[in-house]
């Protein structure tokens, strides 16, 4: 079946423009870990794509804070690499004219983030600024999660965190913790030194234009929700497979792996998403309060439960768009004898009256076939079989596709043309890229513009990340009881391991193939 996209209807113009980004508040952003990744790659590139968008006033600053000794130039110049190679960027067509502008605001302070010098002479630069820029602060950690609680206790010495003149917010990284244990500790030092409406804590899967849609889906229509239950869904899967390994990440990912990494907070989310009741407002507390009670709905799993319901794996050496990929093992900065897990799925039961008795399946993992994030929600089957093959047709679902191609699919059976009665699976789709003009800016830009503008929806409260965390930890530690059980493995480039198959076949469902599945939007 044709795409419903605004090509197909005349009446309608091409494409929608996206609606202007509003203005963020004049602030100052202090970046801890300014010389590393995450700055370089996506914190700059999306801060100048709002500035390049208006979205930042001319009082605007940025205080980037690192161990390196960096002359104001030179950490300008490192900055000014990651946005020319940045795909935020790439559809802005005056990159050059506008990078000078913007690349004054950015200055550099060389410092041990565990010495109290370096907050001093932070709090010195803060008030050369002038107002208001200095008076409002965003204190982003993007550092490792070791050096977090030394510089929020820093930052609460020096007086960092008060709130005379203006605000003071604190954007913190995942992983928040490592398990149940660890994240109460580390919101509990937060707490001692920001009030919980001053903490931002990131989960960038928030940010992506086709996650928020999942709210708007649901909740602006009145088609989908009726059926949106366990009387008429019979099972839900979320996956989010990629086809990079480690990379450089080695030394994180060995003490991360799939779960902790992918599970314990962007699967979650969309989960949460796509269960959770209506909210009564748009409020950040009421819809933070509606994902939380998805997550307390779900029964932390026994040792015997996560035998039967998790599955885990490592890549083995195979073979990516015609490439050969090394095995997890022969990764650079990987142990030979690492059980890290690569790829992980699981069978969640959410113990509600809406979802009671519908399985959510989610998988991840890195090194598989292609890129796809998406969610598909499997519909019953017809409850009569009144043509031939109903029994057999695939049954209606619902694909989000979060990303690549994004979009929306729906699958329902129509006649098979000619004289017979067949009944053949079709597609409706939408398009983003076809119902939307232009680029929709980066989960990060979207982040920050929120934490600038002090909305934090879109951010991970205290009780959530220990609820995401009060799922996870079971599951973590029945898999570290289990050190003397082979880890099955998958070839690099394929679908993942056969043992996450049969997690679903005893039920009768299945996964939607990864390899094949290439989306219909191809324009
Ligand atoms: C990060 C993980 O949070 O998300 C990475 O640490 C992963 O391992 C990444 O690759 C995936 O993000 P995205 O936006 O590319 O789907």
């Amino acid at each position: 079946m044709a795409a419903l996209s605004p090509q197909n209807d005349p009446s309608t113009p091409l494409a929608t423009p996206a609606a202007p980004l509003p203005a963020a508040e004049p602030c100052i952003v202090v970046i801890f870990g300014a010389t590393g990744d995450l700055t370089r790659r996506k914190l700059i590139p999306a801060l100048f794509r709002l500035a390049c968008e208006r979205c930042l006033t001319e009082k605007f600053q940025l205080l980037g804070i690192g161990r390196q000794v960096l002359a104001d130039d030179a950490f300008r110049e490192h900055l000014h690499g990651g946005v020319a190679e940045s795909p935020e960027t790439s559809d802005l067509a005056d990159v050059a004219e506008q990078w000078p502008g913007f690349a004054s605001r950015l200055h550099y302070l060389q410092g041990d983030f565990a010495d109290p010098d370096t907050h001093r002479r932070l709090a010195e630069s803060l008030q050369a600024l002038p107002l208001p820029a200095a008076a409002n602060r965003l204190f982003y950690l993007a550092t490792a999660p070791s050096a977090a609680p030394t510089i929020i206790r820093q930052l609460a010495s020096a007086g960092l965190n008060q709130e005379q003149q203006g605000w003071s917010r604190l954007v913190i990284e995942k992983p928040f913790g490592r398990d149940l244990a660890s994240a109460h500790a580390l919101n509990a030092t937060v707490a001692e030194a920001f009030a919980e409406r001053q903490i931002y804590r990131i989960d960038h899967y928030l940010g992506k234009e086709t996650v928020q849609n999942l709210l708007f889906f649901r909740f602006a229509n009145a088609l989908f929700e009726p059926v949106w239950n366990r009387n008429h869904i019979n099972y839900v899967e979320i996956t989010a497979a990629e086809p990079l390994g480690v990379g450089h990440r080695a030394g994180y990912y060995e003490e991360s792996g799939a779960l902790r990494d992918m599970v314990a907070n962007h699967l979650l989310q969309l989960l949460a998403l796509t269960a959770m009741e209506a909210p009564a407002s748009l409020d950040a507390d009421v819809i933070r309060d509606k994902k939380s009670e998805v997550w307390r709905s779900i029964r932390p799993m026994t040792a015997t439960e996560v035998g039967l319901r998790t599955v885990r794996a490592q890549y083995a050496a195979g073979t990516i768009d015609d490439l050969p990929v090394p095995g997890y093992h022969q990764e650079k900065g990987v142990a030979r004898d690492s059980r890290t897990e690569t790829y992980a799925a699981l069978e969640l039961s959410i113990d509600n009256w809406r979802w009671a008795g519908v399985p959510f399946y989610m998988r991840t993992g890195k090194c598989l076939a292609r890129q796809v994030t998406e969610i598909t929600v499997h519909f019953r089957h017809a409850p009569v079989s009144l043509f031939p093959n109903t029994n057999t047709l695939e049954s209606n679902s619902i694909t989000l596709r979060i990303q690549p191609d994004e979009g929306i699919s729906l699958v329902f059976g129509a006649k098979q043309p000619g004289v017979g009665k067949q009944a053949t699976a079709v597609s409706m789709d939408f398009c983003y890229r076809s119902a939307f003009a232009g680029q929709p800016p980066s989960a990060y830009a979207v982040l920050l513009l929120d934490a600038m503008r002090g909305d934090p929806t879109l951010f991970t409260r205290r009780d959530g990340v220990e609820a995401q965390w009060r799922l996870m930890t079971p599951i973590e530690e029945a898999w570290a009881a289990q050190q003397d059980e082979p880890l099955p493995s998958y070839a690099a480039g394929s679908d993942g391991p056969a043992a996450a198959d049969a997690l679903l076949s005893r039920k009768g469902h299945r996964w939607r193939l990864i390899a094949d599945n290439v989306g219909m939007c191809h324009i």
